[in-house]
């Protein structure tokens, strides 16, 4: 499909890529590796082995589908759209990238009429979008909203170096205190199936609980089996780093989660840390990351910064977060467009 050229020299054309036609995948994630990363300094590209994993093992709750903007046989623009299958069945989510020698001559915008097209065709009017940027000056935020979206969630993305301080660690537990009625527990991998379901009604808080500003989302319960499927389709690419708080009477009050990416150097990711309403103000959260830290001690090999997102009115977080730390680096940006 040729869509339009804009002063360029060559047309451009717009097609899926076929994931298993490897120099072509290899092509097109070369250029989505360099178009991120030309952005961002901060920026954690999904590796060549998950974003191959992700395109090529049919996933039974998403599908993904890889796009390229062609100049001749040059890949100089991709499109990652994406869509649930069983829920949130409005809704695509896009990542647009192009090679910053090739922007202002409607790559982006030609990407963009491909995924209006597919949606369409679906029948789903909701898009998404995310990506990391220094403020609201970048071009991706221009290219959006000139499209019709709205930012709708905005979270700092922050930083700290590792191997973590050992001199702040000992201060952190010092201050810390005593996690008097509570218990905590820490593995490595998928969950051990006693702690099955309590981690997936945790998962399902935390869901219900994060902030997600005005972004439309569909909470689907975890279940445990919907959780197993999860754990043996992530363990493929991440090590879960995973602690979790239950009362001295059993019941769960909390839990904290890291991924180490099997094939990603440098970048370790915080994730989620929830302490149930009931739990909070005893120290939890503090209590939670600690544990996961010595955790992370054991199992790093290279990675040299750990990465977390929060959202900028997320103060508790904020607050312990800082206290590890982490540095701001950039801004995560959500936004949406619906078109009904
Ligand atoms: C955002 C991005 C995909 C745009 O790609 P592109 O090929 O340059 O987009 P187009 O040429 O189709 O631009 C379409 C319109 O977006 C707006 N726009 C794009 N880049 C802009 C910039 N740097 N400043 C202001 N407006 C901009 C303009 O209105 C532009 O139309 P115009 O050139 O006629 O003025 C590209 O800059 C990029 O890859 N950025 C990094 C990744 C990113 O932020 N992706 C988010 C996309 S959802």
């Amino acid at each position: 499909m040729v869509i339009r050229s804009l002063g360029g020299p060559q047309k451009i054309a717009v097609r899926e890529i076929d994931p298993f036609d490897e120099p072509l995948f290899d092509a097109w994630y070369a250029v989505l590796r360099d178009a991120v990363l030309a952005d961002s300094e901060s920026a954690i590209v999904t590796s060549h082995e998950a974003m191959a994993f992700a395109l090529r093992e049919l996933p039974a709750a998403k599908k993904y589908v890889a796009v390229g903007a062609f100049d001749g046989d040059r890949v100089v623009g991709t499109l990652q759209f994406e869509y649930r299958i069983e829920d949130n069945l409005d809704t695509v989510e896009i990542e647009i990238q192009v090679l910053p020698a090739e922007r202002r001559r409607g790559v982006g915008t030609a990407l963009w009429t491909w995924a209006a097209g597919r949606a369409a065709e679906l029948g789903r009017t909701i898009f998404q979008t995310e990506f990391g940027a220094a403020d609201e000056s970048a071009p991706g935020i221009a290219f959006a909203t000139g499209l019709g979206f709205t930012v709708e969630h905005v979270e700092d993305h922050l930083v700290v170096p590792l191997p973590y301080d050992e001199a702040r660690l000992h201060q952190l537990r010092e201050t810390a205190g005593e996690h008097a009625g509570y218990r905590l527990t820490s593995w490595a991998g998928p969950c051990p199936p006693e702690h099955l379901q309590a981690y997936a009604d945790l998962r399902t808080a935390m869901d219900q609980d994060v902030p997600t500003g005005g972004m439309t989302h569909e909470n689907v319960p975890w279940t445990v089996e919907r959780l197993k499927i999860n754990q043996e389709r992530m363990d493929k690419n991440y090590v879960a780093l995973v602690t979790m708080a239950h009362t001295t009477t059993g019941d769960p009050a909390g839990y904290t989660l890291m991924w180490l990416p099997r094939q990603n150097a440098d970048h370790a990711q915080q994730d989620d840390t929830l302490v149930l309403r009931d739990h909070r103000g005893n120290n939890l959260g503090t209590h939670l990351k600690l544990a996961n830290l010595d955790q992370l001690a054991k199992h790093r090999t290279t990675q040299v910064w750990l990465h977390t997102w929060t959202a900028l009115e997320n103060t508790p977080m904020q607050k312990v977060n800082a206290r590890f730390g982490f540095h701001p680096v950039e801004r995560w940006y959500e936004l949406e467009l619906s078109k009904v």
